[in-house]
């Protein structure tokens, strides 16, 4: 299987190249030479590479940006998601994209299934919902896999930036009123590497019979931002260079931010599951095996 990355330099890009690159022949292009946004780049790349799969992690992912300018969020999350999708489709080429918690408004009481309503409550979420729909309606051979509070040690994210500030002041002030489906990088980029070795060849068909969309975020209870914050400075290996001793719990609402963040967006996967046999384990778990000393 040949397989075209888009967003090889991000963070999920970074982490799926190497399980990309153990079953199939990858294609990686860095984002200043595939500009996704570009059509006649998106058409001279996949004629050049002629990949049977896409898997398309780029993105416009700064959340406050979206919201100071719309149109560049759409442009990327929406425009250029529909253009693949119709270029995929007249190559007959699979793509498996990948969408977020935040087209939710979050205000459910349980984890989101895929046949619940969106209803974004930023431009982020809005331009990702429409990118969602503008490829369903491309009739792609296309899945969109939707995530949540993606973190990686090797990037700025979450996890990364609570063990620095613990690093460095005594007191931290974290949201306790978010909560959601922690998700550590590296299993989603094995999860989505395993479920595309086991379509084999025939991957671009079965995406088209699969065509839809599906959540693939880190399993277990929900947790909130700060429970995740303590889970990260309990497993620190590195505690001795810790100087903070109290963790405040704060509401988002303490927080000006431009976008607003939907409360309780926590993912239900286990429709991909089922289809795929594919999930992500406890995010506990994955939170250990992130800490590992071996690897910060
Ligand atoms: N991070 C999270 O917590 C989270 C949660 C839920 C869902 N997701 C989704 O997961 C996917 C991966 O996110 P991530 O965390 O890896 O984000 P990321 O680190 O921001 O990576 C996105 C990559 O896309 C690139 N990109 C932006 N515009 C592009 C364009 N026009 N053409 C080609 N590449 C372009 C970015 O390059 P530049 O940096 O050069 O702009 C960046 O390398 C996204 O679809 C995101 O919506 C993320």
């Amino acid at each position: 299987m040949k397989i075209l990355l888009c967003g090889s330099e991000g963070q999920l890009g970074h982490e799926l190249a190497g399980p990309l690159a153990s079953f199939a022949m990858l294609a990686a292009p860095p984002e200043r030479a595939f500009d996704i946004t570009d059509a006649s780049v998106v058409a001279a790349t996949l004629a050049a590479e002629r990949p049977d799969v896409v898997v398309n992690a780029s993105a416009y992912t700064d959340v406050d940006g979206a919201e100071r300018d719309p149109a560049l969020a759409e442009r990327v999350n929406r425009d250029a998601v529909r253009s693949l999708g119709l270029a995929c489709r007249e190559r007959a080429i699979g793509l498996v994209h990948v969408s977020t918690d935040f087209v939710f408004d979050g205000e459910a009481r349980r984890p989101y299934v895929e046949a619940d309503p969106c209803r974004p409550i930023n431009a982020y979420g809005r331009s990702k919902r429409e990118g969602e729909l503008a490829l369903v309606e491309t009739g792609a051979p296309a899945i969109v896999l939707r995530t949540a509070w993606v973190y990686s040690l090797r990037r700025k994210s979450f996890v990364s930036a609570i063990l620095k500030a613990a690093r460095e002041r005594e007191e931290l002030k974290i949201v306790a009123d978010q909560v959601g489906s922690p998700t550590f990088c590296r299993d989603l980029a094995v999860a989505i590497a395993l479920l595309l070795r086991g379509l084999g060849e025939r991957a671009p068909q079965a995406l088209a019979d699969a065509a839809g969309i599906y959540h693939l975020a880190g399993g277990g209870e929900p947790a909130s931002r700060i429970e995740l914050a303590r889970a990260a400075l309990e497993l620190d290996p590195h505690k001795e260079a810790q100087r903070v001793k109290t963790l405040v719990p704060i509401e988002t609402s303490a927080l000006p931010a431009p976008a607003a963040r939907p409360l309780r967006t926590p993912l239900d996967s286990s429709a991909c599951w089922a289809r795929f046999g594919v999930r992500l384990p406890d995010w506990r778990d994955a939170l250990r095996r992130a800490l590992a000393p071996s690897v910060v």
